[in-house]
């Protein structure tokens, strides 16, 4: 039987489809160990400014399809200081609540370590962002269902790709992460996939459209990560016109990829990450995150994984342009 008597969850950084999934998860397993849960509005805000909401089992209701996430989210610089995290300490020291699952990306654990380490509040992250870019984890919960959005998007623009012999660049996003990039290029059978982390040279790009020119095929779908800032697609356009002639129609798709119902697969692996959550937090661990290695559930350092850059494998890319030839 847990000791623990009250905890809190709270969503942070941009939303991912399954968020919601995962509150349910946090949820309705704390209330089946008696357990009493605060849902935390707004991210870090909602824990300076004690926006607290008593969850019961009816709160999480009707949300596990839902994209987006009912206790809303946000970034919050002010939670980079340290006097913000002894506010937050004192506030939930207050509320009665012993411990929290943080859901979110690294920026969200970054925060989540921090509280630890100075205020000593048991933490459990559960990692939530479409990007999949934590270090320590193969998967976060959102990422499937941004691949398929972004993989319907580009179906539908080789449609017109095709019927007007077009070069289409469209860029996805993932900020300085090439994860959705990748997965997205292999999936709709792109000719290039630019991202942050692998230099793609934009002459290897304009060789491989002129072997499909030579060859009969009159279009080709470039991939392009966002990269500090979207919009990096028309700069890469440009730059193809200006070495080859080439004319391309660039399309963002911005945050049409972070909404929508959650996939089975994003809802399933937020339910058990969820779990496994509450269950770290009554088992006493704190300091640490639920990833995925090899399908498994796995418990990863919190600490260990922010600042850290996880990498993705070269070999996808050669295999994108191998197939595209
Ligand atoms: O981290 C998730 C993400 O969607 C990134 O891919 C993207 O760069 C960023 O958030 C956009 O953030 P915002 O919605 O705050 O503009």
């Amino acid at each position: 039987m847990s000791t623990l008597k009250k905890i809190g969850v709270f969503t942070s950084g941009g939303d991912a489809p399954g968020m919601n999934a995962a509150i349910r998860g946090v949820v309705r397993t704390a209330l089946f160990q008696n357990i009493q849960v605060v849902g935390i509005h707004n991210g870090y805000q909602g824990l300076l400014s004690e926006s607290f909401e008593p969850c019961h089992l009816g709160s999480v209701a009707n949300i596990i399809q839902r994209g987006g996430t009912f206790l809303k989210t946000g970034r919050c610089s002010e939670f980079l200081k340290p006097e913000a995290r002894l506010t937050a300490a004192e506030n939930l020291k207050r509320q009665g609540v012993e411990g929290l699952v943080c859901i979110g990306g690294d920026g969200s654990f970054a925060g989540a370590s921090a509280l630890y380490k100075e205020q000593k509040i048991p933490v459990v992250g559960v990692p939530g962002t479409i990007d999949n870019d934590i270090f320590g984890t193969d998967y976060t919960i959102g990422f499937d269902t941004a691949v398929n959005t972004a993989v319907e998007a580009v179906d539908r623009i080789r449609d017109t790709a095709a019927s007007h012999d077009r070069l289409f660049i469209v860029e996805v996003m993932g900020r300085n992460s090439g994860f959705l990039a990748l997965e997205v290029g292999l999936a709709v059978g792109a000719e290039e996939v630019f991202i942050p982390e692998i230099q793609v040279s934009v002459d290897h790009a304009i060789e491989h459209i002129k072997k499909g020119l030579q060859r009969g095929k009159g279009s080709s779908i470039l991939i392009a990560a966002e990269g500090q800032k979207p919009g990096r697609a028309y700069d890469l356009a440009e730059s193809i016109r200006k070495k080859s002639g080439f004319e391309s129609k660039v399309c963002i798709l911005g945050h049409i990829q972070r909404g929508g119902a959650p996939s089975a697969k994003d809802r399933n692996t937020a339910s058990q990450m969820g779990a496994a959550a509450v269950n770290a937090l009554i088992q006493g661990q704190s300091d640490l995150f639920i990833g995925l290695k090899n399908d498994r559930l796995i418990t990863c350092s919190l600490s260990g994984s922010v600042d850290k850059k996880k990498q993705p494998y070269p070999d996808q890319i050669k295999l994108i342009q191998m197939l595209s030839m």
